[in-house]
């Protein structure tokens, strides 16, 4: 599971109902102050049954709301003021009876009360129950009321419960809530496209243990997952080998060679046109013509000759030819003359915009950078970290898709 990072830090009110997920609250405080951001706690009397306000204090570091008769606001309109000041609104877990109280409005507690004074705060609630009671007509019923009225609802995940059951009902978990909570400072994109991404290295196999790869960490893939599902798109991240999990919110598909690259995906697109294709991957320019079956023995005071290579074929260049092809944005890591040569690249590969990778010689040795070369020219996007440059990019992608038919 990534960590959160360079999400600029944010004030979330955070809301407790009552459930045995509440303990997972106490984790996600944690995640969110380290994460930079500050935590309100508010805990529905239910709530405390199950943990100790102490523990929620501790952990963000201030005191927890629990009622609209103590309030912490000089003002006395904590039932206001703590949805106002507040940068999202999130409820984890939220408990059957919590959905069935905010989808009717009910404000019979300070919890409640918040969450109808919630005007345009975004809000996200992470359902938590039994997989029979989440299947209950009435709590779907309430589920899409609440998703009507402009609420998220993050979850929930299915597996193993509490109470011993299997199914659906478990509250995401505190790494996964993270995520669903950055995302809301997001504008939404790319809601209802398909992004297919390609990240990693390729691995091209000379024997049972051997093989050709390169560097690539899939950092800048994975950013671009993330953000590109951030923004509502449908994900689906065709990744070459490396130590990375699998992004939350996309679907991955691993592969080792640029040819398993290539058909995996080719594979997608005729399952389903995507509206954008990043091809991410350091994919290996060439693969070994044969890779020789066992291993390779060494033989006493002479070195193997390095195998033939053949070249392997160029998985951006396809995609761009497809007809209809989907938008295709490509990556180029140049040495030098990075411009010239990413614009070469972008024409030669036939694709309307690549981010070209500035060498440290360029702009210092400790900072990265990049460059969007287009038909239009070419445009420098500032110094930041990869989720923050993810971000952008989705959005420089973003306003230069065509329109729906
Ligand atoms: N790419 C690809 N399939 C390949 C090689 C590259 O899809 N077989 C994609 C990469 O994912 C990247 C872009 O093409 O988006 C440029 O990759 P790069 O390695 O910089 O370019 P090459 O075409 O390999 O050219 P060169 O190495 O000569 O600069």
């Amino acid at each position: 599971m990534q960590a959160a990072t360079s999400t600029r830090p944010r004030r979330v009110l955070l809301g407790i109902s009552g459930g045995i997920a509440a303990y997972k609250a106490c984790e996600l405080t944690r995640l969110l102050v380290k994460a930079g951001h500050s935590v309100q706690v508010v805990m529905t009397r239910a709530a405390t049954q199950f943990v100790g306000p102490l523990t929620l204090q501790a952990l963000s570091g201030r005191e927890v709301a629990l009622d609209s008769w103590h309030p912490l606001r000089a003002s006395g309109m904590d039932h206001i003021d703590l949805v106002r000041e507040a940068d999202a609104l999130v409820v984890a877990p939220a408990s059957a009876d919590l959905l069935a109280r905010a989808a009717c409005g009910i404000g019979d507690d300070l919890l409640g009360t918040l969450l109808l004074a919630r005007d345009a705060v975004p809000t996200l609630l992470a359902p938590a129950m039994n997989r029979a009671m989440w299947a209950h007509p009435a709590v779907q019923r309430n589920a899409a009321r609440l998703r009507d009225d402009g609420v998220r609802l993050a979850g929930p995940g299915s597996g193993e419960q509490a109470c011993g059951e299997v199914g659906e009902g478990r509250m995401l978990e505190p790494e996964q809530l993270l995520l669903e909570i950055e995302a809301l400072w997001q504008p939404r994109l790319l809601q209802g496209r398909r992004v297919l991404l390609t990240a990693g290295p390729t691995f091209e196999p000379w024997d049972a243990v051997r093989g050709l790869s390169n560097r690539s960490s899939g950092k800048m893939g994975w950013a671009l997952a993330r953000a590109a599902w951030e923004a509502g798109a449908e994900v689906v991240l065709v990744a070459g080998p490396g130590a990375l999990a699998p992004p939350y919110g996309a679907r991955t598909v691993r592969v080792e060679t640029a040819l398993q690259m290539r058909d995996a995906v080719r594979a997608e697109l005729d399952l389903a046109a995507a509206d954008v294709f990043i091809a991410a991957a350091a994919v290996a320019d060439w693969r070994p013509r044969q890779a020789q079956a066992g291993k390779i023995k060494k033989q006493p005071g002479a070195a193997p000759s390095l195998p033939e290579l053949v070249a392997n074929p160029d998985i951006l260049a396809e995609v761009a030819a497809r007809a209809p092809s989907p938008y295709c944005v490509g990556f180029a890591a140049e040495a030098d003359d990075l411009v010239a040569n990413a614009q070469a690249k972008r024409l030669r590969k036939a694709v309307p915009l690549l981010v070209g990778n500035l060498g440290p010689q360029t702009f210092g040795s400790d900072h990265s950078s990049c460059v969007l070369v287009d038909e239009s020219g070419v445009r420098e996007l500032p110094r930041m970290d990869k989720l923050e440059l993810a971000r952008q990019l989705v959005r420089e992608i973003a306003a230069r898709l065509p329109a729906r038919a």
